[in-house]
């Protein structure tokens, strides 16, 4: 049986019908162990089904059953499906931080999809890094891809109370400090908050990632509100799997549909849902990959003017499987009928416009239109100044208002540790007034840029009932958490930053509205600081750290390896024997 449909060779008979009978034979005959037929290799499409399970990636322990769906669409399809594992990164578990195999996952996708004899691919991701980290390995092969994303866990329930993902978390030290909540209502919360299958049901930064490849035109419409556990999440990834056979033959690759206008697209969708910051950096990553410019001033230029059309947290009040019943993404999408590129192609062959024209709202106290936003402008804004030349961002919808411009004196952390150590001293002259700096927590610093900027607030503070400070650092917060949080300055303090130079008592101006982030001190101060400043010993001397310290790029860029950046198509010149 070969498809009739194909239009070009497919790259999969190089291994399956070489010239060289010796070198056929050795590349069928061991897949023959599962039994695979004459058929399977006589050009029906081959799709690799690239799986981010792991029992330690919670938010992905699902994923298996997923690839099954995937294989009856595949092979209903005409398509040949075999499953391969990669590197899995799971949030809450991982040391020291999720976001420093984020490159090494997407090294492993990219070498694993080059190096086997497949036509086409379909990612399975969910716990927010396997989303970008498959996508930027598969833009540096760019073969025919589709995205399924694993979907939200069902909402969080405590009591009467929903409960979203980590945004609770963030809440437990002032609940616990303020509230009658005792270790025994923590306990009972830890299970209500996680009650099916599936990644964080906020609008954290994995819905954020599975919103972001939906509005890049990476899935099948809708698919990234749907709940992991509703049926038709697998209906999802059958449908998903019968398409990726059809893009082989249309030889529909990634660098078709991730173009210049699909970023836009995306930069625009994600400050309309209240996007993570993480988005930034994954975005600006992907986009190096496929070969797009993308700077930081794009996402602000872009986004800061749309408004924020979700009621999600931790920007506002409902979660995930409300999103979904509410209409989910195309119904954000249609209200940006005026703002999206209308034309951008997606997986499904159709444009993102003809996707989502037909899209309802169920619920506008979820999904608002575009006349009545839950508040005017919702994008990430983009800092500049002498304690960030190369920018840093602030989230104003997760943020508080009053402190949008503000002026305060610094109380400085050189790590988290010294913070851990010395936040909740009793005699640590601080107030709501100060600004909280935290050094050392950048791409290198830490390593691998963890989401520790939102540091948790002085104890002292909470119980006098303080509920927001500004807080800088050079390091990145979880898309579940809020408050008036300056990240990603850039360049890092173990770099020598400025970020590095700032000391206790200095004072610091922040202004959002103009885009401001100064550190007040002459200059003659500020440059006889640095000339005494000295780097700290590297975190590592061997192995994949010292690889990441070496070679990682600040987190304006996106933070990838330099040597990962761009991509080297599929070919691959030599056989293995
Ligand atoms: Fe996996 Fe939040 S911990 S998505
Ligand atoms: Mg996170």
């Amino acid at each position: 049986m070969t498809n009739k449909n194909i239009k070009q060779k497919l790259r999969s008979q190089d291994w399956f019908a070489p010239a060289d009978e010796k070198l056929g034979f050795i590349n069928r005959s061991w897949l023959r162990n599962q039994g695979c037929p004459d058929d399977y290799f006589t050009g029906r499409p081959v799709i690799g089904i690239c799986n981010t399970w792991s029992d330690l990636t919670p938010c992905n322990a699902h994923l298996r059953d997923f690839a099954d769906m995937v294989k009856r669409g595949v092979l209903e399809a005409g398509g040949v499906p075999f499953e391969f594992p990669v590197t899995s990164m799971g949030e809450t578990l991982m040391r020291p931080t999720a976001m420093l195999f984020r490159n090494l996952a997407s090294m492993d996708t990219e070498e694993s999809i080059r190096a086997n004899p497949l036509d086409g691919v379909v990612l399975l991701t969910g716990c927010d890094k396997t989303t970008p980290a498959t996508v930027m390995g598969a833009c540096s092969v760019d073969l025919p891809t589709i995205v399924v994303p694993g979907g939200p866990m069902l909402n969080g329930r405590y009591k009467d109370e929903q409960i979203g993902s980590g945004t609770f978390v963030w809440k437990i030290k002032d609940k616990m400090s303020n509230e009658h909540f005792t270790r025994k209502d923590l306990a009972e919360a830890e299970v209500c908050s996680s009650r099916s299958a599936g990644h964080c049901m906020t609008m954290g930064t994995a819905s954020t990632m599975a919103c972001m490849v939906e509005s890049l035109g990476l899935t099948l419409p809708g698919a990234a509100a749907i709940p992991a556990v509703d049926s038709r999440k697998k209906l999802l990834a059958q449908l998903s799997g019968r398409r990726i056979v059809e893009m082989v033959n249309e030889d529909l690759k990634l660098s078709k549909i991730l173009t210049r206008d699909a970023f836009e697209n995306a930069i625009m969708v994600n400050a309309a849902i209240g996007g993570s910051t993480n988005f930034i950096i994954h975005l600006q990553a992907i986009a190096g990959r496929i070969g797009v410019e993308l700077t930081l001033k794009d996402f602000d230029e872009i986004g800061s003017h749309i408004p924020l059309l979700v009621n999600l947290m931790p920007s506002g009040q409902f979660l995930m499987e409300d999103f979904f019943y509410a209409g989910g993404l195309p119904a954000v999408i249609k209200e940006l009928k005026d703002k999206i590129h209308k034309k951008s192609p997606t997986v499904n062959g159709n444009t993102i416009w003809d996707n989502n024209i037909d899209a309802v709202c169920y619920n506008d106290k979820v999904i608002s239109s575009i006349d009545k936003p839950f508040q005017e402008e919702a994008g990430i804004a983009v800092l500049y100044g002498n304690l960030c030349e190369n920018g840093a961002v602030i989230k104003p919808s997760a943020a508080s208002q009053e402190l949008m411009v503000h002026q305060g004196k610094a109380v400085v952390f050189e790590s988290i540790e010294d913070c851990h150590a010395r936040i909740d001293d009793p005699d640590l002259d601080i107030d709501e007034n100060s600004v909280i700096v935290l050094q050392g927590v950048g791409p290198v610093g830490y390593p691998g840029m963890a989401e520790v900027g939102n540091v948790s607030l002085p104890a002292k503070l909470l119980k006098k009932g303080v509920k927001d400070m500004v807080r800088i650092s050079d390091g990145r917060m979880s898309g579940t958490a809020f408050g008036t949080v300056v990240l990603h300055v850039s360049p890092e303090s173990a770099i020598g930053g400025t970020l590095a130079l700032v000391r206790t008592g200095d004072i610091i101006e922040l202004d959002v509205p103009n885009r401001r982030l100064e550190l007040k001190i002459s200059e003659e101060e500020l440059n006889s600081r640095r000339a005494k400043w000295k780097a700290s010993k590297a975190h590592a001397d061997r192995g994949y750290v010292k690889l990441y310290i070496n070679s990682v790029q600040q987190s304006h860029l996106g933070a990838d390896l330099d040597f990962l950046v761009g991509k080297s198509g599929d070919e691959v010149k030599r056989h293995s024997h």
